[in-house]
């Protein structure tokens, strides 16, 4: 058996409140998404750019975090070659394909309908998963938008006016929240990238929990200056674009970092008590542990955030 991998992509569009997905037709009347084999030297996302412009003509913008793969076998001249094809999801702002000579045709079309013509059933999945990432995208990117625009509407702002927006996979199972972005994080528009950051890294390596599977966010969202503490009001506004994240992302596990997360998801929650210990919810399972600003002050709060984290990775390998 020759084993063989593909990379290409779901390309969709957002026009009048719907996602629809481009479907190529080969010239034997079946439809395909955009895809090919990866050629040496190639990393897989390499190759499911070069295939969409090559196929396309569209140079569509990748959305990170979403990589799924599919396998299924054939027959190539009485060889049997099983076939591992990896597809991405990238957004199109033009609905205007050029396709190859490969091709006859294209259509934009429902996810519904993509199940239909594609008619594979090992397509299905992945087409349902591309379509709820897309929607999360789409849902996150309107949000950040929003929250982006809460300065111009706050008389006598306090905070930095830029928004860091949360990072990582919008189907992470695990989210973590901090206090506040620092002045690293103001600067680079990135959660979690300065002092505090590192040690995250390592709080994160030491319990075998992979920041890039993480989604990270904060109660605040906007650098308070000289790394105050946020007032109540701050905490107080930017709570419902906390609320929706939790919303669009659903993550089984959130690990607060410090006492204002905690005191937001949890107000009566005193953190002495509550570090390392795991709350169960309805809706997700809260573990909360010291901010690392804290924990490179003290060294007992980090021999403490040391000990939360490796307690929630033993819980996070038993659950997720
Ligand atoms: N501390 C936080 O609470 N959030 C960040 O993004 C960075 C540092």
């Amino acid at each position: 058996m020759i084993r063989e991998t593909s990379s290409g992509a779901f390309i969709f569009r957002y026009s009048k409140g719907k996602i629809s997905f481009l479907l190529l037709q080969r010239k034997n009347g079946s439809w395909d998404l955009p895809k090919g084999h990866v050629e040496r030297g190639e990393t897989l996302e390499e190759t499911a750019m070069r295939e969409i412009f090559e196929e396309t003509g569209l140079r569509p913008k990748i959305v990170s975090g979403f990589s799924i793969s599919t396998s299924y076998k054939f027959k190539r001249e009485g060889k049997l070659i099983d076939k591992k094809v990896i597809f991405f999801l990238a957004e199109s702002s033009t609905a205007k394909v050029k396709v190859s000579e490969e091709h006859s045709g294209y259509k934009w079309v429902s996810p519904d309908k993509a199940k239909s013509l594609i008619g594979h059933k090992n397509m299905i999945t992945p087409i349902s998963k591309a379509h709820i990432y897309a929607c999360k995208y789409l849902n996150i990117k309107k949000l950040n938008f929003a929250y982006a625009l809460l300065p111009k509407h706050i008389k006598n702002w306090g905070l930095s006016k830029r928004l860091v927006p949360g990072e990582g996979p919008l189907d992470a199972q695990v989210m973590i929240i901090g206090q506040a972005p620092g002045r690293s994080e103001d600067k680079l528009l990135r959660p979690f990238i300065g002092r505090s950051g590192k040690l995250l890294d390592n709080l994160l390596f030491r319990s075998s929990i992979d920041r890039d599977k993480v989604y990270i966010t904060s109660a605040v969202q906007f650098f308070p200056p000289d790394n105050r503490i946020p007032t109540k009001e701050e905490i107080k506004l930017c709570y419902p674009f906390l609320q929706d994240q939790l919303k669009i992302i659903r993550p089984k596990f959130i690990i607060t970092l410090g006492r204002i997360p905690l005191g937001v998801l949890f107000p009566k929650g005193k953190l002495a008590l509550l570090h390392g210990k795991s709350i169960s919810s309805p809706e997700y399972t809260l573990l909360a542990s010291y901010h690392p600003a804290a924990a490179l002050r003290f060294k007992k709060i980090l021999k403490i955030a040391e000990s939360d984290f490796e307690s929630f990775g033993k819980i996070l390998c038993n659950r997720q």
